[in-house]
């Protein structure tokens, strides 16, 4: 009996409709278009509505995806949410997805890995798949960003947006799907890149609040060096490892951070800005979404038979990069 992998079988993405631009931002805090077009790429970044969670937007991404597969909610076996900015501290997001879409004999939970948490949840997603277990796994990536963003901090808001995408998993045994993965953590960086209170270490109290300890705190210099050397680093490791030349790599699906790392990471495969998905431009940076929205926005454009590197970074440090051929023509 030939291998099962775990192909991507169907794609959904939501962000929200209000959008921030760089010119909003001008207005909010000591920065100009220009520096962050220059700095980042992004031009614009979307904000959900007060009142909505993460869990919204995931419930969106999902509600597509059954739809195009044509399947019901119901025929879902597991749901992994990748986010760190889960709709409560517990019970996990997954749990509150499953609800709302009516996903009753499924299980599921959430998956804390920073920027690197969908391309972590995706290598899990298919461990379960392959175990032949489970038939039809959902993992989501997204993050309601601006929920932990301090709007008077130009080093940080400037940077993130929120939306959220989702992939449904499915075995596959001619080849196709996740074919290999190197993924990495380091928790010696967390320093440089962390939310610092509202956990156990320093739970929520007035103090908190107001030395505004709630939101995202980056040190980007050092986040940025260590970003480009990894993230270039173990996309052409995981490239020569499965013998791929640079004509064999049809895109490059890479997180977006900074369109100065992405471009980075495509010198060091040596492959052309046409083999690049990006969509930073639009979206800013989503977190656990980049990865399941760049598929979503460039899915009509993946042909059959394509060889994807997935590639990522974030927090933690953690990240990891992905070899996945891609499962079908839509
Ligand atoms: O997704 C998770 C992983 N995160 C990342 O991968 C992000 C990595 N880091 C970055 O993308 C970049 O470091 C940033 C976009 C965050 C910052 O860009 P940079 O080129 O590293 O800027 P910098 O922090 O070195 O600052 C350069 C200058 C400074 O001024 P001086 O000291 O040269 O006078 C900053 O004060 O730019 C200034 N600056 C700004 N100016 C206008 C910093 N932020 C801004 C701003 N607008 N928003």
């Amino acid at each position: 009996m030939s291998k099962i992998q775990a192909a991507i079988t169907a794609v959904g993405g939501y962000v929200p409709e209000k959008i921030l631009s760089n010119k909003d931002l001008e207005k909010m805090v000591d920065t100009t278009d220009e520096w962050i077009q220059s700095r980042t790429g992004i031009k614009e970044r979307h904000i959900l509505e007060d009142g909505r969670a993460t869990s919204d937007m995931a419930v969106k991404a999902i509600n597509e995806l059954l739809k195009k597969r044509g399947i019901g909610a119901e025929e879902i076996d597991i749901v992994i949410c990748a986010t760190i900015t889960g709709d409560l501290i517990f019970p996990a997001t997954a749990n509150i997805v499953c609800d709302k879409i009516g996903a009753k004999n499924a299980w599921g939970f959430d998956l804390a890995a920073a920027c690197s948490g969908f391309l972590f949840g995706l290598e899990t997603g298919s461990k379960f798949i392959e175990s032949g277990k489970y038939k039809k796994v959902i993992v989501i990536g997204g993050d309601k960003m601006s929920a932990i963003l301090d709007y008077t901090d130009r080093n940080t808001c400037i940077i993130f947006g929120d939306g959220a995408g989702a992939v449904l998993l499915e075995p596959n045994e001619e080849g196709y799907g996740v074919c290999d993965s190197i993924l990495r953590t380091d928790g010696s960086g967390r320093e440089f890149l962390h939310q610092k209170a509202g956990g156990s270490l320093k739970p929520p109290t007035i103090e908190t609040i107001n030395a505004r300890e709630h939101y995202v705190y980056q040190e980007g210099k050092t986040v940025f060096k260590f970003a480009v050397t990894n993230m270039a680093e173990v996309s052409r490791e995981i490239v020569d490892r499965n013998g791929l030349k640079p004509d064999d790599v049809d895109y490059l699906v890479a997180h977006q951070a900074n369109k100065r790392i992405i471009d980075a990471t495509a010198d060091r495969l040596e492959i052309g800005s046409d083999k690049v998905l990006m969509n930073i431009q639009r979206y800013g940076n989503t977190t656990n979404g980049t990865l399941p929205l760049l598929l979503w926005d460039f899915e009509k454009q993946l042909k059959k038979g394509d060889n994807l590197i997935l590639s990522t970074f974030g927090g933690g440090f953690t990240w990891g990069a992905i070899y996945l051929k891609w499962a079908y023509n839509s």
